[in-house]
């Protein structure tokens, strides 16, 4: 079989992107809007996007920074605390306003603080979400100081979500950027009603990339990438076909100045070449016909939502592409995502 060199496929959807706000959303939104029909919109802004008022104000603010002539639809997400209310929650989805509501364990990851310690104190809302077909958007890892960083995932499945699922097991609920084996093997071990976001990052680098040959604070994220055996699993779920994975960036654009320096910053800005990445994965993987399934058909299905109609076409170049540049601000510049591979598919 020959290795096609152009993909026409329906226009993909990010599932997990962090636009910020500000000068930052301003400069990053293009790049989202030219590759992605839709995204999944975090909403740990300071101060998080907690209340259906709050979305409804960050997505004007993200409509109006959007250039002109792009159909992106942002789908907004909740910032659940433990004094979420059930009714604003079911009145912004029912609204149409509001997509999902991303749960952050408090500590986790950057402005995670006002997350839930104790998940008893959400059941009220999930079991509203949960009758009403609403998404759980988990950010997957445990913060007790005890559990090494490499097995927080693990530790969270064991520990936080199987009991979770017990209580709701018809609950919708993504668990985002899988990092692990065991992340992979539980949403395997799970029926239609889970499913996960993989990010390009996590199919592409290990931690030795981040901490062999002096630590690398462009490849800090979290969850942290883990040991190879782990990325290998990644890879095979997302090129599997599986209905239950999908494309979430994860973009998480940071200052430079944020990211080199003692306490550094985790995320890694991938936007403008997630998709480029992406499909040198699956050519690696031998699996460029689960393209279109993974980054474009896959989610929709989940979240219930139409296919695209707009088109996006990929073709492979007979030359490695060039990183894309970084992203400038006024005041600083974002470092832009280094696969540390050739890339020979480019969006055009
Ligand atoms: O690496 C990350 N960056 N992981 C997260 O969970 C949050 C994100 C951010 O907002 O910077
Ligand atoms: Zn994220």
């Amino acid at each position: 079989m020959t290795t096609p060199t152009r993909l026409d496929i329906a226009m993909p959807d990010d599932w997990h992107v962090h636009l910020r706000h500000g000068e930052m959303l301003e400069k990053v939104l293009p790049y989202t809007a030219a590759h992605f029909g839709r995204a999944i919109v975090m909403p740990n802004l300071q101060p998080p996007v907690v209340r259906t008022a709050d979305a409804q104000a960050y997505r004007e603010a993200i409509l109006a920074a959007l250039p002109t002539n792009q159909c992106f639809q942002p789908l907004m997400t909740l910032y659940m605390t433990e004094t979420t209310e059930a009714a604003d929650v079911k009145a912004g989805f029912e609204s149409g306003l509001v997509t999902a509501v991303k749960l952050y364990p408090a500590g986790a990851t950057t402005n995670s603080a006002a997350g839930v310690k104790d998940l008893e104190k959400i059941y009220p809302v999930l079991e509203v979400m949960q009758a009403i077909g609403m998404p759980l958007l988990v950010h997957g890892e445990v913060v007790d100081p005890a559990v090494d960083i490499f097995d927080r995932e693990a530790v969270f499945i064991e520990t936080k979500l199987i009991p979770l699922r017990k209580q709701f097991p018809n609950l919708k609920l993504v668990f985002e950027h899988l990092t692990t084996k065991e992340g992979v093997d539980y949403v395997l071990s799970c029926d239609s009603h889970t499913a996960a976001s993989l990010t390009p990052h996590h199919l592409v680098i290990n931690r030795n990339a981040m901490l062999v040959g002096g630590i690398k604070p462009h490849y800090y994220c979290l969850p942290v990438a883990k040991r190879e055996s782990h990325r290998l699993a990644l890879r095979a779920a997302a090129t599997s076909g599986d209905r239950r994975f999908f494309l979430g960036t994860d973009s998480a654009p940071h200052p430079i100045h944020a990211k080199e320096t003692a306490c550094g910053c985790a995320g890694i800005f991938n936007v403008a070449n997630a998709l480029a990445i992406t499909a040198q994965v699956f050519e690696q993987e031998q699996a460029l016909d689960q393209f279109e399934s993974f980054v474009s058909l896959n989610g929709a299905a989940f979240y219930g939502l139409p296919v695209n109609k707009e088109r996006l076409v990929l073709e492979r170049q007979s030359e490695p592409q060039a990183l894309p540049a970084n992203l400038k601000l006024s005041q600083a510049e974002v470092q832009a995502f280094d696969p540390m591979m050739d890339v020979y598919w480019q969006v055009v």
